[in-house]
């Protein structure tokens, strides 16, 4: 086999939806048993805004190098998530849209770190809070009902007593736990800036993606209870999926990227676990499909002067591509040739006049 007809992500650009089907099963030990949903909420909802803001228009060929596009399909044959490491403005974070574009995978899940955040919150939260109160709003409405018909609140059936009781309503997936939905397709998910987490993430993640599954235990403990097996839960994309018996289990294994500046080192068995691609700046072929896919076809040819300064870099110190696409905006937009180029200006002259 060439090296390209194993290629099933190619980077180009091109919609091909039908493609991730033509992966081969997963390797033994990366088979995941969860039973596939069945409905709309199999498939994935359509690429969101998200996407459509780092894209651009994708009529424009962006060739990743072979080396990364090697790693990349690695990832998907071998079901590992992606640690994307890269200066800041390489297009880490852009690479899950690319990749939910290229191969149909709908809208990309995201999961943004900070300091705070916790594997609780991708996987789901649960408001328990929120239903204590309903269930007292609603108990009080029972009793007044209870007390006779002139109590009943205007516009309210009976119906509405049994929200108190459907638990689904107060559980909400997070991005991790509905990427780890039993959907037939891969869902893409990116977890973004992995190095900005507390110290235990990392290794807290580690067994949710090796297992490919979690429980919700406040479903759990009441799935034994006559119509409690199957709950309605809402997931990230904001629909109603059921869960069965409390446990989350993925059928096929999300396209994870993790994405790190490399502000510090990740443990060892995170890393053993993932495939690690680095992304150089993009130059040349690549830089100017990315002006194209933003402003049009020879827009890199248009603005070749704005290209060139971005690219030379005089200081040696990488400037983000965001900053050329910003100053060919305004050139664009603002008539302002000169503030292009200021935005431009290495940034040792930044605290200069
Ligand atoms: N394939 C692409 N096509 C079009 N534009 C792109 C592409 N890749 C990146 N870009 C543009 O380059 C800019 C930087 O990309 P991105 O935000 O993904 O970088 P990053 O490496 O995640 O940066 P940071 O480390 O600061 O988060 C974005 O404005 C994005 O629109
Ligand atoms: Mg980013």
């Amino acid at each position: 086999m060439s090296v390209h007809e194993w290629l099933i992500y190619q980077g180009k650009g091109d919609p091909a939806p039908g493609r991730i089907d033509s992966l081969p099963k997963p390797p033994r030990w990366r088979r995941f048993d969860g039973a596939p949903l069945t409905g709309t909420v199999a498939d994935a909802p359509p690429l969101d805004a998200a996407s459509t803001r780092r894209l651009g228009d994708r009529t424009a060929l962006s060739a990743q190098d072979p080396t990364s596009l090697q790693l990349i399909n690695a990832a998907l044959y071998l079901r590992r998530p992606l640690l994307v490491t890269g200066d800041p403005g390489t297009g880490k974070s852009t690479l899950a849209h690319e990749i939910a574009y290229e191969l149909g995978l709908g809208r990309v899940l995201q999961w943004p770190v900070v300091s705070r955040t916790e594997l609780k919150d991708g996987l789901y939260t649960y408001d328990a809070i929120g239903r204590l109160q309903d269930a007292q709003l609603y108990g009080r409405q029972e009793a007044r009902q209870a007390a006779g018909p002139d109590e009943r609140p205007a516009g309210r059936d009976d119906s509405s007593r049994d929200n108190s009781t459907d638990i689904g309503r107060y559980v909400r997936l997070g991005p991790l736990g509905t990427a780890l939905l039993p959907t037939l397709r891969p869902r893409v998910l990116l977890i973004d800036e992995l190095d900005k987490s507390d110290i235990d993430l990392p290794n807290d993640l580690l067994n949710v993606v090796e297992e490919g599954e979690f429980d919700i235990p406040e479903l759990e403990r009441i799935a034994d209870r006559p119509g409690q097996h199957t709950v309605d839960v809402l997931s990230d994309d904001g629909r109603r999926v059921p869960v069965t018996g409390g446990q989350v289990r993925c059928h096929a294994f999300p396209v994870i990227v993790m994405t790190s500046n490399g502000e510090r080192e990740f443990p060892a068995p995170l890393l053993r676990r993932c495939i690690h691609v680095h992304l150089d700046p993009a130059r040349g072929e690549r830089l100017a499909a990315m002006v194209q896919a933003h402003f049009g076809e020879r827009a890199d040819e248009t603005h070749q002067d704005l290209v060139d300064l971005f690219t030379e870099d005089p200081g040696g110190e990488l400037r983000p591509t965001d900053q050329l696409l910003n100053a060919i905006y305004l050139t664009r937009n603002a008539q302002q040739q000169g503030l292009g180029k200021l935005l431009l200006r290495p940034a040792a002259e930044h605290g200069q006049r």
